[in-house]
């Protein structure tokens, strides 16, 4: 079989289709994603999407190693030289380690996923069984760490090789601006209620991959051994990207949690109203848990023992600021205001979420929406109050 110069030999073919197909997938992913958070966890809606998100996983997983089997054992040549023709030039390089992080982007998906003991369904059939512990993977910050970073590393690379193919046609500043053009309307239809967060990282984190990608690419074309410390730095910028985005420290900055010191509340406290007398209708209910979902994303509002970013949220009304069992990352500032006496009252959760830093110094939540409109602020903390109400 004859290489075709401009269109490349099998392997460059097979990187194009899959990294054409994958990054279709990634936008169609990131729609989701950028839908799910204004949903409230648990929610049928919600977890829906989630499956369907897992099972796709799931399926390209298997599928990929499928294709990695039936590419390193076709006929005529052996493993070795398979191995060495997958690094021997940039191009090649680039599809491998496209595939290689696929793998590992794909592994630590499901491997947060099973470590909630969610299952996973290949084709949404057949169950795929797990097959490490993956007990160390559920801190929401590695999450986010691992996600910044796998969508970085997988946007550059797809963009890398979709501009080395334009390349042989147009020239090198053409191919990017035409890139991004195309990224950017891919992106462009939108879901009604898309979350500004999402809209960031396709509009602005997005593209700015990509240059990256490019200049490390230029970088290693050169065969320069600089790349690897820029690599690092790149690196190492991701994994705190989340630590600037929300405000939460890295598992390995984490002092082992103190034990919590339980005091009487400053006031009187009222306990929470029966749930039909806080929300009425199931309009009411639907309006206020729309408004609530912006905190789900840092939150649980759902019975259950697990933490996200932020401590669970049910039983928070009427509970001592700082106090919820099994959380481990309250800032000083709140674990001091619990101590001194503050409980969740409706007074000092309407504080707390109009100007919360002044109102916890030091606090280390990032609400990331205004509630400063006092209807949506009753809104939410009726719901607080609704998920605590028995
Ligand atoms: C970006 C993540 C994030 C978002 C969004 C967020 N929170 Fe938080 N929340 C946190 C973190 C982190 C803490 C712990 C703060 C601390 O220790 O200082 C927290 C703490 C709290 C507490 C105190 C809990 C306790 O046990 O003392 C309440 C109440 C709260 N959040 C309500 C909300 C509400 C209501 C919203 C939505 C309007 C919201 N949060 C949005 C991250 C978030």
């Amino acid at each position: 079989m004859k290489n075709n110069p401009k269109s490349g030999g099998f392997l460059e073919q097979l990187g194009l289709f899959f990294s054409v197909l994958f990054y279709t997938l990634f936008a169609w992913h990131s729609w989701w994603s950028g839908v799910s958070p204004r949903l409230i966890r648990g929610s049928a809606e919600r977890d829906a999407i989630h499956h369907a998100h897992l099972n796709i996983g799931a399926t390209l997983f298997v599928l990929l190693l499928l294709i990695f089997a039936v590419w390193l054992f076709r006929p005529g040549t052996s493993v070795i030289t398979g191995l060495k023709k997958a690094f021997s030039d940039v191009s090649n390089t680039a599809v491998s380690l496209f595939f290689i992080f696929m793998f590992f982007a794909m592994l630590a998906g499901l491997g947060q996923a099973w470590a909630k003991g969610e299952v996973t369904k290949v084709l949404g059939v057949f169950p795929l069984h797990e097959f490490l512990d993956w007990s160390w993977s559920t801190s929401g910050y590695m999450h986010s760490a691992l996600s910044t970073i796998s969508t970085a590393f997988f946007s550059a690379i797809v963009f890398v090789y979709l501009f080395t193919h334009l390349r042989k046609y147009v020239k090198p500043g053409v191919a990017v601006a035409l890139l991004i053009i195309l990224h950017l309307l891919i992106n462009l239809p939108k879901p009604p209620s898309l979350h500004p967060i999402a809209d960031f990282g396709a509009y602005v984190l997005v593209p700015s991959y990509y240059l990256i990608g490019l200049a490390l690419f230029c970088w290693a074309k050169n065969r320069r051994w600089v790349y690897i410390p820029i690599l690092t730095v790149i690196v190492v910028f991701f994994l705190y990207l989340p630590y600037f985005a929300f405000k939460v420290l890295p598992p390995w900055h984490q002092s082992a949690a103190e034990e919590t010191v339980f005091v009487e509340s400053k006031e009187v406290l009222t306990p929470p109203r029966p749930k039909t007398e806080i929300f009425p209708t199931s309009e009411n209910l639907a309006a206020a848990k729309e408004t609530a979902s912006w905190c789900t994303q840092c939150h649980n509002a759902v019975e259950s023992k697990e933490h996200l970013l932020g401590p669970n949220l049910v039983g928070v009304f009427n509970r001592q600021a700082g106090t919820a069992a099994g959380y481990g990352r309250y800032s000083k500032g709140m674990v001091k205001a619990g101590v001194e006496g503050m409980f969740w009252t409706r007074a000092n959760l309407s504080e707390f979420l109009s100007h919360g830093k002044e109102f916890v110094p030091g606090t280390l939540m990032n609400q990331q929406t205004d509630l400063s409109d006092p209807v949506k602020r009753n809104q939410v903390i009726d719901y607080l109050e609704y998920i605590s109400s028995k």
